[in-house]
């Protein structure tokens, strides 16, 4: 299809009322002109960002040739006026051509305008690490700040800071209620997701199309337990309306996140950026707090939580973390081998120890028990009568696929990495759906109420 078929279809679904999914409508025509803004403009700004300066060097192809950064910023600007754009669609025109006051309640634009203050603040975020590279220690806890304000309207309008207890601890407990406020915590548990969200989607990355192939793959889970929500609610249930807010939300997202993996798939003609990994990262943070699905929302993270937890000894320094774990390139074969950590000898001096610290001996016995688990590759000597470890894999879990897989060319490996996502995911989804009502003995997807997400 021409692009300017795609952006006529686009308007035309935008414009032309139509009955009970008029803002899904709406959100799709705004996801085709999304994708077609990104796939135009990002080949015609490439050499513009790399004489700014902008640009970075692919580590896994011959000759590391340097390719322009920070294009995750078209996609992200593109987003933002679109959603802008959306506003007049879902709070007036929607109501008066349908029954949208009903749909799309106006209660919602104040969450609205919050996600969108949010993500702006994001991109800001990213955008100012990308141009002059922020310290982790700084740059990891400022996601929180950006979500004061969607926090507040969820102090405001909704307010519930209640969890449900599984049925076997409530009887267990002899509690006479099916859940426990949390206050405070809850709000501290958001602000924690809002952290989480966009730093995990930034160090699950350094495979051409991962960082972004990811957010495709958690937006297509949130997509489909929205219309899960649609398809058993009512237009008048609570939850109806929210999950066909996060739909408005997620639709457009994927059409520019589309436009852009155009570009960024392997052999990646672009990279995102850390712009790209915080915008992404807070689109499913905002939409999963206003939405009141946190919870729900992280079950989809699950991959990115157990990096996050694999890489721990790395991110909080127990073993050295060098600038980057990505896989290691070999050029002779064209294919990702496992990138190491090293460490440094025992009896190093201590300015060698300064450079390259040796691994503390406590630890020997774990990284044993892991390599024997197959969940670290190790390589070690026996000196001594003990093992002396020489260097094990960087703690990410594409590493742990490759300690799994053998050597694999770069877009296999991110093909691998996508579909475990997406596999994970959609089984959490069928539990979440499944399992969890009867765990808990009550079904939010059910209720008219929606209060315990
Ligand atoms: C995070 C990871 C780092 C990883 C990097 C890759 C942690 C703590 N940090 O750091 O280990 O190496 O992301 O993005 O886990 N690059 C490629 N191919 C790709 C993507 C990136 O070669 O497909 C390289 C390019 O040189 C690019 C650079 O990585 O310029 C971008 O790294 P950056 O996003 O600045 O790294 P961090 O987010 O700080
Ligand atoms: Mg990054």
């Amino acid at each position: 299809m021409s692009p300017l078929a795609f952006i006529v279809l686009g308007l035309s679904l935008v414009f032309v009322p139509s009955d009970r999914f008029q803002p899904v409508q709406a959100a799709v025509g705004f996801a085709l002109i999304g994708y077609q803004i990104t796939t135009a403009v990002i080949p015609r700004v490439g050499n513009a960002f790399i004489k700014r300066g902008l640009g970075g060097r692919d580590l896994s192809k011959p000759g590391k040739p340097l390719i322009p950064e920070t294009i995750g910023v078209i996609p992200a600007i593109t987003y933002l006026f679109l959603m802008i754009l959306f506003i007049p669609f879902l709070f007036i025109f929607g109501s008066t051509q349908t029954s949208g006051a009903q749909m799309f309640p106006k209660t919602m634009l104040s969450p609205y305008l919050s996600c969108l203050l949010c993500l702006q603040s994001m991109i800001l975020l990213g955008l100012m690490d990308d141009l002059f590279d922020i310290r982790w220690r700084h740059k990891f806890f400022l996601p929180a700040i950006a979500s004061i304000p969607l926090l507040i309207v969820y102090y405001v309008d909704f307010g519930i800071t209640s969890i449900l207890i599984p049925n076997v601890l409530r009887n267990w407990l002899r509690l006479t209620s099916n859940s426990v406020d949390l206050g405070f915590v809850y709000y501290l548990y958001m602000a924690s997701v809002s952290i989480f969200c966009p730093n995990s989607v930034n160090i699950l990355a350094g495979v051409n199309g991962l960082e972004v192939g990811q957010t495709v793959v958690i937006a297509v889970l949130l997509l489909l337990n929205d219309v899960w929500y649609l398809l058993i609610g009512t237009v008048a249930s609570p939850s109806y309306s929210i999950h066909l807010f996060s739909m408005c939300f997620l639709i457009p997202f994927m059409g520019i996140t589309l436009g852009l993996l155009k570009y960024n798939w392997y052999p990646a003609k672009v990279f995102v950026g850390d712009t790209w990994c915080y915008f992404g990262g807070m689109v499913f943070a905002v939409v999963g707090i206003s939405g009141h699905f946190a919870k729900t929302l992280m079950l989809f993270f699950l991959p990115q939580i157990v990096n996050f937890i694999y890489s721990g000894p790395q991110l909080f320094g127990l073993i050295p973390c060098p600038r980057h774990r990505l896989p290691k390139f070999n050029e002779k074969d064209g294919l990702l081998y496992n990138s190491y950590t090293e460490y440094g000898a025992v009896d190093a001096t201590s300015e060698q120890a300064r450079q390259n610290p040796p691994l503390n001996r406590k630890l020997v016995p774990i990284i044993l028990f892991l390599e024997k688990l197959k969940l670290l590759g190790v390589v070690k000597e026996y000196h001594e009568g003990q093992w002396v470890i020489k260097k094990t894999t960087n703690l990410t879990i594409i590493n742990l696929f490759l300690v799994w897989t053998g050597p694999i060319r770069e877009d296999k490996l991110c093909t691998l990495l996508l579909v475990a996502q997406f596999g994970v995911g959609f089984l959490m989804l069928i539990l979440r759906h499944t399992l969890a009502p009867m765990v808990f003995g009550f079904d939010n997807s059910w209720s008219m109420l929606n209060r315990y997400n």
